[in-house]
């Protein structure tokens, strides 16, 4: 069972699935199944019979849809994740894959974050309530494993980016809203965009189907209590992304800091080796290419001339 399947990453989770042999899974959608109830969750796990489940559903969205939603993406995700855990290990689900994310690390730690430093401080105060929701998951997983012998797992991916990514302004992350803004500027031979923050900050992406390929390889190969980073350690600050993108997109404007808006945390990156040392994961897609191929989603769907 994939919870969040019909999602961006729960697509590819599920076509790597697929081709890695796995002839039934089961996708609970949220029409059909409310996971934030009990009711939701009994009935998916009745009628999926998973012996494993990789729980992804979850309410996401980039700096603005966390500072306006802080309730709302706390509750729905801790509820979610803790009811759903309970539920899977009293029907005798045999493993189970929590996919974590990075906004669980500190706001201050050092760069890359290594799995060791996770409980080192407070996380950056816009993406806190989502972050501990999802982190609460890894202290439930590794109760479970020592009290009642539960192969829980838990995975941390960076922020991720491909083709299927979220594009509404509302609740998009930063890579899609920049395509997004650089494109519609060309089009509209705008001559500026304006963009959040100061361009100092940096992040780290992951490719979706590097992200999909390394839950995969963690459900088939990984079995123990340890957080694994899925990274790909590669840094960029936030200015070189929005120049690369302008170029990629062909907008030729000039690029509006605005400060008065919120950097969100100051750096991010990966230390990915336990996720190569202990079920030998890592990312391939080219930066460049991966970004490229998301634009060329993005425009080919909205019917944008590139
Ligand atoms: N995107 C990133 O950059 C990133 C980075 C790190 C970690 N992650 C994690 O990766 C996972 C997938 O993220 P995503 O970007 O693929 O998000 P997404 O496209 O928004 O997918 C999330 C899915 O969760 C399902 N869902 C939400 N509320 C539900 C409910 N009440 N009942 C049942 N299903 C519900 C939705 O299912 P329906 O489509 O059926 O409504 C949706 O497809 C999440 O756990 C997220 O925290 C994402």
């Amino acid at each position: 069972m994939v919870t969040g399947g019909g999602g961006f990453l729960g697509t590819v989770v599920v076509r790597r699935l697929e081709a890695a042999g796995a002839t039934e899974i089961f996708v609970p959608r949220s029409h059909d199944y409310d996971l934030r109830t009990k009711d939701g969750i009994d009935h998916a796990l009745s009628d999926g019979d998973p012996e494993l489940v990789i729980h992804l559903a979850a309410v996401v969205g980039g700096i603005g849809a966390n500072r306006e939603n802080p309730g709302r993406f706390f509750y729905e995700n801790a509820i979610m994740g803790v009811q759903l855990m309970e539920q899977s290990r009293l029907a005798g689900v045999d493993k189970f894959v929590t996919v974590g994310t990075v906004c669980s690390y500190p706001k201050f730690t050092s760069v890359p974050f290594r799995e060791e430093d996770l409980w080192n401080g407070y996380p950056e105060e816009t993406n806190a309530p989502y972050g501990l929701a999802k982190k609460m998951l890894l202290v439930q997983s590794q109760a479970y494993r020592a009290q009642y012998g539960f192969n829980a797992i838990y995975l941390i991916p960076v922020n991720l980016y491909g083709p299927g990514d979220n594009f509404d302004p509302k609740s998009s992350h930063v890579i899609p809203a920049l395509i997004k803004k650089c494109v519609d500027a060309r089009e509209a031979g705008a001559d500026h965009i304006d963009v959040w923050g100061t361009g100092s900050a940096s992040r780290e992406f992951l490719y979706v189907d590097d992200a999909a390929e390394g839950i995969v390889l963690a459900a088939a190969r990984y079995d123990d209590a340890g957080p694994v980073n899925l990274g790909v350690g590669h840094e960029v600050t936030v200015r070189e992304l929005v120049t690369l993108i302008a170029e990629l997109t062909g907008f030729t404007g000039e690029i509006r800091w605005d400060a008065s808006k919120p950097d969100g945390q100051p750096r991010r990156a990966m230390d990915t080796t336990r996720a190569q040392e202990w079920f030998g994961f890592m990312a391939r897609m080219p930066w460049d290419e991966g970004l490229r191929a998301t634009i060329d989603w993005y425009t080919s769907k909205h019917g944008a001339g590139s």
